[in-house]
């Protein structure tokens, strides 16, 4: 299992999540974070850490958003890592930018 940033990022990049992250897992697009499911060891620490509740375990992932799981595991391993936060992005954003 792995788990998966949704749609709650998009537009958002809080990036408060990354600093939990015991493997660096998390990678950084323009608008949105991805987690490398090929690095996630599935501590749940990431979830509390996201204000827009955008971060599931890959069984929870809600089915309008299943789509998530290939985004996610595709785009990690095109986007460089992001282990430290940085200011917010708050765009406004609600299409994926890859
Ligand atoms: Fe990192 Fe743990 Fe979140 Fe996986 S569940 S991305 S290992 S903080
Ligand atoms: Fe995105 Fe939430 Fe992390 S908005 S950057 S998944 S804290």
């Amino acid at each position: 299992m792995a788990y998966i940033v949704g749609q709650g990022c998009i537009g958002c990049k809080h990036t408060t999540c990354v600093e939990v992250c015991p493997v660096d897992a998390f990678r950084e697009g323009d608008n949105f974070l991805v987690i490398d499911p090929e690095e996630c060891i599935d501590c749940d620490l990431c979830v509390d850490e996201c204000p827009e509740d955008a971060i599931f375990a890959e069984d929870d992932v809600p089915a309008d958003q299943i789509q998530f799981i290939e985004i996610n595991a595709r785009l990690a391993e095109i986007w460089p890592e992001i282990d430290a936060p940085k200011q917010p992005l708050l765009d406004g954003s609600t299409e994926i930018v890859e």
